[in-house]
């Protein structure tokens, strides 16, 4: 392994956006995917472990482990994101099933015995957050030496996207992300809405995807179509707001995200239920255990996308972004 690479386990729905994802850190060297974990929710957590299955066949990367973690959140009722990602989650794509590999039975238990076995292993954590609640319930100390927390999810000052005040991972299953901010003993990096809104996938840059890297741009256009569809009827945006890839842009180059140190925690039922509460004027004299991200530097976010997923290349690329980046919603 080299020097600079660093282990990690994503736990994640897949999902268009988290298939984005794991398809921006299998392209980069910073990063050594150990393993994929699924949870319950944009779709139920065996379709999310066949998509992990299809996205690592198209990557060639089978020999990563995919392993189904929890059925359902902790205390509320599953709610899917089905409307959002298709049926199948990757926009009713009918991408076809991965037959010779099958995905494991305990995403607890992979989580555990990869902490074990390497406690620095970082978490990129891009679902609902009920796996990580259910190790840090049992367990709290295998993750003390984490190099890194970094969940997308939750949201500070940006309006929510299941309800006005709270983002889908956090609504979810808010009893586990209130446990993940109250138990986690290292730093939460926290991509939430307020920075991943500005990462808006226009059809002029998924153009350029395919004008770069044919099959892989087709099979990104793909995936989108109905997340297009989606995001044009609900919210008036042209194109599709990508979550997930911007927290895996954070983990392997963290300069790209500015924000600041906060105590964070999360509401768990009511009107505000799955709302990201950041203690920002210090209220509660709790000590910090966020790191809440609120600028993002969009065309580092897409420089490092297009050349890893894509294969785009200077001086082409510098020239094209200058002509197609927008501001986000
Ligand atoms: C988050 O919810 C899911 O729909 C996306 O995959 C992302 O992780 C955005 O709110
Ligand atoms: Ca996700």
């Amino acid at each position: 392994m080299n020097a600079k690479t660093r282990n990690v386990i994503i736990d994640c729905d897949p999902g268009i956006d988290d298939s984005l994802a794991i398809l921006l850190a299998l392209n980069s060297p910073e990063l050594n995917v150990v393993g994929i974990t699924t949870v319950c929710g944009n779709v139920p957590t065996h379709l999310g472990a066949a998509n992990a299955l299809k996205i690592l066949a198209l990557a060639d990367r089978l020999d990563i482990p995919v392993v189904m973690g929890a059925n359902r959140p902790l205390v509320v009722d599953y709610t899917s994101a089905q409307d959002t990602h298709g049926d199948d989650g990757l926009g009713n794509s009918n991408i076809p099933a991965v037959t010779n590999v099958h995905a494991g039975q305990n995403a607890v238990a992979f989580i555990e015995d990869t902490l074990t076995e390497d406690p620095t292993t970082s978490i990129l954590a891009l679902g609902p957050l009920t796996n990580i609640a259910e190790v840090l319930q049992r367990d709290p100390r295998l993750f003390e030496q984490v190099d890194r927390f970094v969940l997308m999810g939750g949201s500070y000052k940006s309006h929510g996207n299941c309800s006005p005040v709270a983002e889908y991972n956090f609504w979810c299953d808010p009893d586990a992300a209130k446990i993940v901010f109250d138990l986690m003993p290292v730093d939460i990096a926290m991509v939430g809405l307020d920075v991943t809104r500005k990462i808006v996938l226009t059809p002029s840059l998924l153009e350029y995807m395919h004008d770069t890297d044919p099959e892989m741009g087709a099979f990104i256009k793909k995936i989108t179509r109905f997340y297009f569809d989606f995001h044009w009827q609900y919210e008036r945006v042209i194109g599709c707001v990508i979550n997930d890839p911007l927290a895996v842009a954070y983990m392997i180059d963290p300069t790209i995200l500015q924000g600041f140190d906060a105590f964070t925690t999360v509401a768990t039922n009511g009107v505000a239920r799955g709302q990201s509460i950041v203690d920002d004027h210090d209220f509660w004299h709790e000590p910090e255990n966020s790191h809440i991200l609120t600028t993002v530097d969009t065309k580092a976010f897409w420089r490092l996308f297009l050349q890893r997923v894509t294969h785009a290349t200077e001086p082409d690329l510098t020239t094209t972004l200058q002509q197609l980046l927008v501001e986000g919603a």
